[in-house]
Parts: structure tokens; C-alpha cells; sequence
């Protein structure tokens, strides 16, 4: 605590310069648990050890402690969470919301349909995950910046901001691990929302304050580079696009803009993030096997769903053989960033697949085979040693093997 405390108020210490050392540190810390306790309905708690609180072990909590320093990130294997802030949007979340939610009601559709996750980002990171998927938007009142999944506004209390200090906190805490995180900002929130200056201004506020320099791997952005000067800090993936292209270039991190990521696309694409260096990111993102029609079996809608996933891992694992420069961080497949997202809906299907059914099924008679998760085990199983790149998981807890699976231990 106190080591983050000292960094991100610095401008409070210097403010405080009469007051003496000991109280501004006293005030600080004071500071900080009040920034934590903001957090939690979207980061969870951060006091609460995740060995007590689910049947998740913690061996992962710091699995890139033994990786080299100059294993560049592009060929680790990163488990992820998709939509991670979702994990405590229940009914009885959606309704406690729904004063707020579009100021008038309703999310218009049931909380199953947005909810993607059951374990905290804090347990999420106890747990091994260093990929997070963000959306953000501003709040009802258009005040701050706070998590969105669609039309389901998923906190108002815990902003980007806090979440943002309660990631810098544990990595304080655990300077050997490094976290992705993606942040896109999410359409279709509530009538008239769009990306607009004030949303644009307060989101390069907060990824440009002082804690974010502290936090955020600042080296002119454009390059993933290595695990060793990530370590300790945020890698950032910006899915935004910003009006003003000088202020665009100088923010951290690699540019994902919307414009670049094709919408649901069965085959995969290719992402050039810096067309200096040509840097690519080759992602799966078939997030709606839409092309089934509307009258499907979950069944049918898991195997769409795993095919996609199968390729795009066979892809990555086959880069790694026909990589040959690991230095250069160019268009080389070998050398590019893989992106795998396992997870996906098809809720305008009859019956409806959300998410929790396409990762983890609908029992035995319905799904003999499991979901997407129990699936994806056993293709993992067969592939322990191969490059996968970034998996992107629902429910990354089960089954409980998953997210060593893709650590590839
Ligand atoms: C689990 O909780 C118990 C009781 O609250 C506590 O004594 C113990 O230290 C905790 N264990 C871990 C690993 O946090
Ligand atoms: C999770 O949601 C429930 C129901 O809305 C709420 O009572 C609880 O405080 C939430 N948990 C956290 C950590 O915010
Ligand atoms: C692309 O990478 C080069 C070399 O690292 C860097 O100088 C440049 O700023 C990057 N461009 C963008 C748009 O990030
Ligand atoms: C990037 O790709 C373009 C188009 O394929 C090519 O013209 C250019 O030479 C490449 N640049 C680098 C640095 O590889
Ligand atoms: C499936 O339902 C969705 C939502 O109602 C609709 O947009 C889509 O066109 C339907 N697809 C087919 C093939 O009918
Ligand atoms: C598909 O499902 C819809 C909604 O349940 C139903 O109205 C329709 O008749 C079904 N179509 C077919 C071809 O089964
Ligand atoms: C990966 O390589 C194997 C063996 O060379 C090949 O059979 C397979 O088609 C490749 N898969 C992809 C997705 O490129
Ligand atoms: C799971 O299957 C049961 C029995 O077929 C069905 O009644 C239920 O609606 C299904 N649940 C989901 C979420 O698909």
C-alpha cells in the first residue's frame, strides 16, 4: 500500500509539504483504502484471498516470475477474461441498477444475456488471468467513466478511474506479473451516448495522470515488446478511436481502433497495430454464430464456436515452427501477437445460448459434450507445449484446469 500511496499522491505529498511526512503517508494510505473500497463491485475485494473464497487454487498468482525477462509478450501464452467486469451482474444487480440504467427501466434484456464472468478481476488475477477485456462508457448522468456491457450499466459506484488504481495496487504487490488491458469503449450504452470530447478528454486524463505513468508502460506505444519492462506495469490495447490524431499518437500502448476489428468474423483477421513496423495482431472473434440461423441446438452452437477456436489456436501454435527472427517485432506471423477469444452468445437463438451455455453447456442431455470451456480442455490437453497466444475465456474458472491449460505449464 504504502508503496503505491507514495507514487500516485505524490501531488498530494507536495501539497501537504507542511504537514509533516509521517501524516501525509498516514493520509495517503487513508486515501488509497477509500480509492480500493470504490472499486470492489467491479475489481472485488481486495482483502479477501482467493484461496478462501473459491475453489480456485492460487497457483498462478505469480506464474510469470519464472519467465525470462526478454521472452517477448507476443509468444507467451496469456489466459484472459472476456468482459471481465461483468462477473457480479445478476438479476439482483440489474435490478438494484435499474434507477439508473437508461434513466427510465430495464437493461432491455436479462442479466444472463450480459454476464460473462462469475469470478471478481481480483480473483481473476489470483487466479492466473492477465487479459482483461474492458468496456467503458460514461455513466448516466454523463459524470464519469464506468463499466458497460451493452445497455447493462454495471456499477455506478466503481469508475475506470478506481479500477484502474485498484489494478495498480496489485501490481505493486506483485512486480513480476504484467496485465493486458483492453479497453474499448461500448456502443449502445443508453439513447444519444457516443465517444464524444468530454468522454475522449476524460479517458486520456485518467490513462495520462500521474499514476498512470507510473503504472502504464509508457515508450511511445506501437510495441508490445518484452515481459521484462512490462513487469510491474499495464500494457494497454486501446479498441477506441480519439478525434484528435496528435493526442492519439502520444497515449501508451497499442491502437485497436474499431475501424481495424472486423464485426464476427468466422475466419479471423489480421491487425496491423503499427504500420511503421507493421506489427500485427491476428485475432478470432466469432463471437455469434449467427450464420447457424435462429433455430439451432446449443450443441450446434458450441461446435461453430469451437471450430473458429480450433483454427485460429492451430495458427498461432504453427507460427511459433515458421517464427524465425524473434527480435524483430514485424508482420511475421512468428512474431505477431495471437488473439484467441473462446468466448461467444448466440441469445437471439431459440433456445437462447448465453453465455454461461456456450462455455459451459446445459447438462448431459442437452449438452453431452459440455460447453465451449470443457471442449476446449480437452483440444488444450493435446496441445500442452504449443504457442497459443492470448485466450480469451467466459467463466475462466471452469472446468478448473482451464486457465493452466492455457499457461501451458
Ligand atoms: C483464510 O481465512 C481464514 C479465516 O478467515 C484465515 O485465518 C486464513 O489465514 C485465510 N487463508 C488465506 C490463505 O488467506
Ligand atoms: C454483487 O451484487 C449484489 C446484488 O446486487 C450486491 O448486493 C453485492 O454487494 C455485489 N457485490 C459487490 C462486491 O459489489
Ligand atoms: C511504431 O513503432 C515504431 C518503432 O517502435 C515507433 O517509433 C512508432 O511510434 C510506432 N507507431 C505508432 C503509431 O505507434
Ligand atoms: C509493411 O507492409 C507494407 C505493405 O505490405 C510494405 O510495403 C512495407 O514495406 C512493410 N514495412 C515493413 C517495415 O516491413
Ligand atoms: C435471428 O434473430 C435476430 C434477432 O432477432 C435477427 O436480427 C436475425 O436476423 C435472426 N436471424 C435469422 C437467420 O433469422
Ligand atoms: C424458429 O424459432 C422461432 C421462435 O421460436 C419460431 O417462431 C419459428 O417457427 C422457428 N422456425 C423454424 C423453421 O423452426
Ligand atoms: C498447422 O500445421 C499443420 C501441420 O503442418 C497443418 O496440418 C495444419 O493445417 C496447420 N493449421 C493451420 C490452421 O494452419
Ligand atoms: C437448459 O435445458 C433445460 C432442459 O432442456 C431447459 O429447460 C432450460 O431452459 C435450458 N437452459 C438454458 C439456459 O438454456
Amino acid at each position: 500500500m504504502r508503496g503505491l500511496s507514495a507514487r500516485v499522491l505524490a501531488g498530494c505529498a507536495a501539497a501537504a509539504a507542511a504537514i509533516s511526512d509521517a501524516r501525509a503517508d498516514l493520509l495517503g494510505d487513508f486515501a488509497l483504502q477509500k480509492v480500493l473500497q470504490a472499486s470492489t463491485q467491479i475489481f472485488g475485494e481486495f482483502s479477501i484471498a482467493i484461496s478462501n473464497t473459491s475453489a480456485v487454487a492460487a497457483p498462478y498468482e505469480t506464474w510469470m516470475s519464472t519467465i525470462p525477462d526478454d521472452t517477448p509478450l507476443a509468444r507467451l501464452n496469456i489466459p484472459g477474461a472476456h468482459d471481465a467486469a461483468t462477473w457480479n451482474y445478476t438479476a439482483a444487480t440489474q435490478a438494484a441498477l435499474s434507477y439508473a440504467t437508461r434513466c427510465d427501466g430495464d437493461a432491455p434484456y436479462p442479466a444472463q444475456v450480459y454476464r460473462t464472468q462469475r469470478l471478481s478481476i481480483h480473483s481473476a488475477l489470483s487466479a492466473g488471468i492477465r487479459f482483461f477485456d474492458l468496456r467503458f462508457a460514461f455513466d448516466p448522468v454523463d459524470d464519469a467513466l464506468v463499466f458497460w456491457h451493452g445497455a447493462a450499466l454495471l456499477s455506478v459506484r466503481s469508475s475506470v478511474e478506481d479500477v484502474l488504481f485498484a489494478f495498480y495496487e496489485w501490481l505493486g504487490s506483485h512486480n513480476s506479473e504484467t496485465v493486458l488491458l483492453s479497453f474499448q469503449y461500448e456502443g449502445g450504452t443508453k439513447e444519444g451516448a457516443s465517444f464524444d470530447a468530454r468522454a475522449q478528454a476524460q479517458l486520456v486524463q485518467i490513462l495520462t495522470s500521474g499514476a498512470a505513468r507510473a503504472y502504464i508502460r509508457q515508450d511511445g506505444g506501437g510495441r508490445l515488446g518484452t515481459l521484462g519492462e512490462s513487469r510491474g506495469k499495464v500494457v494497454l490495447l486501446r479498441r477506441f478511436d480519439l478525434d484528435d490524431e496528435d493526442v492519439q499518437a502520444r497515449l501508451p500502448g497499442l491502437h485497436m481502433g474499431p475501424s481495424l476489428w472486423p464485426d464476427n468474423d468466422k475466419d479471423g483477421f489480421a491487425l496491423v497495430y503499427n504500420e511503421t513496423t507493421n506489427a500485427t495482431a491476428y485475432i478470432e472473434d466469432y463471437y455469434e454464430p449467427a450464420d447457424l440461423g435462429n433455430n439451432s441446438t446449443v450443441s450446434e452452437n458450441v461446435a461453430a464456436k469451437l471450430d473458429a477456436v480450433r483454427a485460429h489456436l492451430e495458427k498461432a501454435a504453427n507460427a511459433t515452427a515458421t517464427g524465425d527472427d524473434a527480435d524483430a517485432e514485424g508482420g511475421e506471423e512468428g512474431d505477431s501477437l495471437f488473439i484467441t477469444f473462446a468466448s461467444a452468445e448466440h441469445n437471439a437463438n431459440t433456445p437462447p445460448v448465453f453465455p454461461e451455455t456456450m462455455a459451459l453447456g446445459n447438462g448431459t442431455e442437452v449438452t453431452p459434450d459440455g460447453g465451449v470451456n470443457q471442449q476446449l480442455a480437452a483440444i488444450l490437453r493435446d496441445m500442452q507445449g504449443s504457442r497459443l497466444g492470448i485466450v480469451v475465456l467466459d467463466f475462466f474458472e471452469e472446468p478448473e484446469d482451464l486457465v493452466g491449460l492455457v499457461i501451458g505449464s
